[in-house]
């Protein structure tokens, strides 16, 4: 048995975690900073920094409390080496590696967007991934940096599709929410803000899926593109705002269903086209932006029967370190611990074989 203390801090959460044997969940504190950043409008990195530097200890300290447990019965120390916001990496790293060496325990870096790909199996998925029928893995990772498409096959070989080639999904949800001066993070508010509107009414386009009657390239078929919807609704808004810049109520709730509804289409398209062209057995769909109901709801409908649909719980869509401890632990009982001089790294590095399958 093996007690993994993950931590997280790439982004605006600061996260730290008790997982066992890879999968059970025994606490998992988070810190959002959520608020701090929203009177800027987004996340600023330095900022991020220094509030991971408040509250790092004590949320440590608090997925320690809470699991019943003391230093002394981790075995290894497992955290978010990249990617994501540098400054914001450096001190949960740096924090990772001064626990690992002040108490004798192994270090273990991981990477962000395979954890969150890891969420989707925490507490009832043991044994799922080693089950060659669950491959091929179909991954689509969507949050405020990511929408990129994985595949996985059953000896761990893997490679990424497609990814967005300018904002990822969150980021113009978020963005398109600023722009409606909705308030920050734009992901949840325009769910909430989309309810009961019509998602029909406006139509946003579709960028690089072929709809519109525009040939795709086929290097672009796994490829995203949000940018354009961001800019249609800033035209949309020009054209339909009243004197005081800002949309009627009840136009409002019909523009943000059909901006969300636009980001939900091509999300889902594209990511049952790939599935259709690789055979994937199992579809997961991770990341924060996975905790969008119309998302999940839509590709609860549309995933044909014979494909394994895994839908991350929502605590383990936004950021957290539940992931990075259960994840950490498939390094851990192969003695693959990082050394104390890694280092973090703000883009997401060419992945050809994951961690949690083959030597
Ligand atoms: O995974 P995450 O916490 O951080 C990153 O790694 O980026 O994802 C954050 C993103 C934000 O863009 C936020 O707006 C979005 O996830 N998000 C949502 C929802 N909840 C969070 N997007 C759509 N619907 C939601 N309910
Ligand atoms: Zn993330």
């Amino acid at each position: 048995m093996s007690l993994i203390l993950g931590i997280e801090s790439s982004c605006d959460e600061t996260a730290a975690a008790v997982v066992r044997d890879g999968y059970e969940v025994i606490s998992a504190s988070v810190a959002s900073q959520i608020a701090k950043h929203a009177v800027h409008g987004g996340v600023v990195p330095e900022l991020a920094a220094r509030e991971h530097l408040v509250a790092l200890h004590p949320v440590v300290e608090s997925a320690l409390r809470e699991a019943r447990v003391t230093l002394r019965d981790i075995d290894a120390v497992a955290v978010t080496q990249g990617p994501g916001l540098i400054p914001a990496l450096l001190v949960g790293l740096s924090f990772a590696k001064g626990l690992a060496m002040g108490n004798h325990l192994p270090l273990i870096g991981c990477n962000h967007f395979i954890a969150h790909i890891y969420g989707a199996f925490l507490d009832e998925a043991h044994g799922v991934l080693e089950n060659p029928a669950t491959y091929p893995l179909l991954a689509l990772v969507v949050s405020g940096g990511h929408t990129s498409l994985m595949l996985i096959e059953r000896d761990g070989k893997a490679r990424q599709l497609g990814c967005t080639i300018d904002d990822a999904a969150g980021e113009a949800l978020d963005k398109g929410a600023k722009l409606l001066g909705l308030g920050y993070p734009g992901g949840p508010i325009v769910q909430k803000t989309a309810e009961g509107g019509d998602p029909a009414r406006f139509e946003f386009p579709r960028p690089l899926t072929g709809a519109a009657g525009k040939p795709l390239a086929p290097e672009n078929r796994y490829n995203f593109s949000f940018s354009g919807i961001k800019t249609a609704l800033l035209y949309h808004v020009k054209k339909h705002a009243g004197a005081d810049g800002k949309l009627p109520p009840e136009l409002l709730r019909d523009t943000v269903a059909s901006y969300q509804e636009a980001v939900v289409d091509v999300l889902v398209r594209k990511t049952l086209a790939a599935s259709r062209d690789f055979g994937a057995k199992t579809i997961v769909v991770a990341g924060g932006v996975a905790c969008n109901s119309v998302l999940r709801e839509r590709f609860e409908k549309l995933v044909p029967p014979g494909v394994n649909l895994r839908l991350a719980a929502r605590k383990y869509c936004t950021d957290n370190a539940a992931m990075v401890g259960g994840l950490g632990w498939h390094f851990h009982h192969r003695r693959r611990w990082s050394p104390l001089d890694i280092d973090s790294y703000a883009r997401l590095p060419q992945i050809t074989q994951v961690p949690f399958l083959g030597e």
